[in-house]
């Protein structure tokens, strides 16, 4: 499978690094083209490829990490997003609740992506802690995973994993990942929480 990063700002330039400490390839694109992610692309492993959005859309996954109310934007880049596996890494912090409706703002992104299969993750840490060492405190820093798909939320868990992250799913949007989700002034009751795995529990 092959990866880009929709935005390149705080989440998406976090999330960039991390590929390239990792030695995973990942192409990142913005919209003010390959040449302002110069720095980006100089990360140790030369693994993160600066490309057009055009370029960077063709990607199996790819991860949006794009305010929330530039999402439609994204969408309309390409024809058809059937097959793609897009991780949604947004929070529609300030979206009015008539936008939103009565569905978690995961289910409003599949909507927005339609065909492809939508998982949330990477969203609940603050910028700064989401781009720090995953290896902290004797563990390693949780990440949570969301999706109506449990198959796509499997791979995007295992993708966190190799990330360096401890990956916890919660299921679908309307169940676990309601935990996640931003709605009005209502949080989810993980957003902002730095939890670290120590050790496995045996069965
Ligand atoms: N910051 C946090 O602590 C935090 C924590 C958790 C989740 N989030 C979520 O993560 C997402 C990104 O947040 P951020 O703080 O990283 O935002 P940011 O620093 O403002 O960066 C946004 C990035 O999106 C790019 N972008 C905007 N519209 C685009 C489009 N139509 N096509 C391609 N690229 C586009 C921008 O491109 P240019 O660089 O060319 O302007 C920029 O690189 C948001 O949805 C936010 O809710 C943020």
């Amino acid at each position: 499978m092959n990866y880009s990063i929709i935005g390149s700002g705080k989440i998406g330039s976090a999330l960039a690094r991390h590929f390239a400490r990792n030695e995973i390839p990942v192409a990142i694109a913005n919209t003010r083209g390959p040449q302002s992610l110069a720095a980006l692309a100089k990360e140790p492993g030369n693994t993160v490829v600066p490309q057009t959005l055009q370029d960077a859309l063709q990607a199996d996954c790819i991860i949006l990490a794009v305010p929330f109310g530039s999402l439609h934007s994204v969408a309309s880049a390409r024809p058809d997003w059937k097959g793609k596996l897009v991780i949604d890494t947004t929070n529609a912090f300030g979206v009015p609740l008539e936008v939103l409706g009565d569905s978690p703002s995961s289910s409003l992104v599949a909507r927005t992506f339609p065909g492809s299969r939508v998982v949330k993750a990477f969203n609940h840490l603050p910028a700064a802690l989401l781009a720090s060492d995953p290896a902290a405190h004797g563990g390693r820093r949780v990440v949570f995973v969301s999706s109506d798909d449990a198959t796509a939320s499997e791979t995007v868990a295992a993708l966190a994993g190799q990330l360096g992250f401890a990956p916890i799913e919660l299921g679908k949007f309307a169940d676990g990942g309601a935990l996640l989700n931003v709605r009005g002034a209502t949080l989810g009751s993980l957003l902002l929480q730095n939890l670290v795995q120590v050790g496995e529990v045996a069965a």
